[in-house]
């Protein structure tokens, strides 16, 4: 009785000591009401009685002693909330950058009279390669340069991921009656190694327009309008004689790059891995759709003609943001990211 009186109950620790030392089950008074069995049967009453006393006693205190310290740690709660403070500004994320140039691609395009379509990233040898006259040994279908999924030789139904979205082109002349006017964006892949200028994976926007006497004029000028778009109104486009096997003739576009010394350009901020001084930068490739593609995809060569591009979309963003480095566009970098949150 005496332990139970004057024990010090000041602190959460003393609290929980008295509480397994005289309440729990396992405590001492509990050790007492243990050897009740052992007292002799006419002092049992008397001492049960006292035992029950000291028990409630032990509770008693133990009572007391958690009253205070609750009413000791009200004192530390903080005023209630101060609901006229303005709120925590909320992170926003920022749209990537090339989404931001896609889109733009898509609306400038929109406006003369092209829809989007689409098609899949995983395609078969006759949409990637044969429907767009690539002979059987064309280096473009080596392992170096595409990504096969399955080979089956001697065959033409590989599998593969897409080399560019020129497989788009195939789909959709498949699939609609001329005229058709549309540009086809999408992830296309090869085996390249990776650095500041090329990756195994990037994007392209295709554009293709079938009709009645579609012209290379047509397609000069609808290039020279985008150009203006979608980098000011100054731009200047060139075209190379190129080569690819499914338009002829063929062509490379460049577009001006302000001014031809190199770490002054204008468009691209000097940097040596776009546009490497010269004062022009490849943006794609384009041509008239070779008459054998056409009539590989079911649409008359003798009725229509055709013109077709594929630019990156990768090499557009980097000359319109200045971004000199193309795996930037991949690694997800909140720094380089957040830098595009008010143009979205
Ligand atoms: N598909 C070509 C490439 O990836 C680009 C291109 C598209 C060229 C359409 C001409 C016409 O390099």
């Amino acid at each position: 009785r005496q332990e139970i009186v004057s024990a010090s109950i000041e602190t959460p620790a003393q609290l929980e000591e008295f509480r397994i030392g005289y309440v729990g089950r396992k405590g001492k008074v509990a050790d007492l009401f243990a050897g009740l069995r052992d007292v002799p049967a006419e002092d049992r009453r008397a001492v049960g009685q006292e035992l029950n006393e000291l028990k409630q006693l032990a509770q008693q205190r133990f009572d007391e002693g958690k009253a205070t310290m609750e009413q000791g740690q009200t004192s530390d709660v903080p005023p209630p909330l101060d609901l006229t403070l303005p709120v925590v500004p909320k992170e926003l994320g920022a749209r990537h950058p090339l989404s931001l140039v896609r889109d733009r691609i898509v609306e400038v395009f929109a406006r003369i009279g092209f829809s989007v379509a689409e098609g899949p990233e995983i395609e078969d040898d006759w949409h990637n390669f044969s429907a767009l006259n690539f002979p059987p040994d064309h280096p473009a279908r080596d392992m170096q340069d595409t990504f096969f999924i399955e080979r089956n030789p001697g065959q033409d139904n590989d599998i593969a991921l897409r080399t560019h979205t020129s497989s788009v082109q195939v789909r959709m002349m498949e699939r609609h009656k001329p005229p058709i006017r549309m540009i086809m964006p999408g992830r296309v892949f090869r085996n390249e190694a990776i650095s500041a200028r090329a990756h195994c994976y990037f994007h392209q926007v295709e554009g293709l327009y079938i009709a009645e006497n579609v012209s290379m004029a047509d397609l000069k000028q609808t290039l020279y309008y985008f150009a203006r778009e979608m980098f000011g109104p100054q731009t200047q486009v060139r075209f190379r004689p190129s080569f690819f096997p499914f338009t002829e003739p063929s062509a490379e576009i460049d577009i001006s790059c302000g001014l031809r010394q190199p770490g002054t350009c204008q468009i691209c901020g000097g940097s040596e891995n776009i546009c490497k001084g010269t004062g022009w930068i490849e943006i794609g490739g384009a041509g008239m759709v070779d008459p054998n593609v056409l009539s590989n995809c079911g649409i008359d060569p003798e009725r229509y003609t055709g013109f077709a591009f594929g630019m990156g979309i990768e090499r557009i963003t980097m000359i319109k943001y200045r971004i000199s480095d193309i795996r930037l566009f991949s690694e997800n970098d909140v720094r380089f990211l957040q830098q595009f949150t008010s143009l979205g």
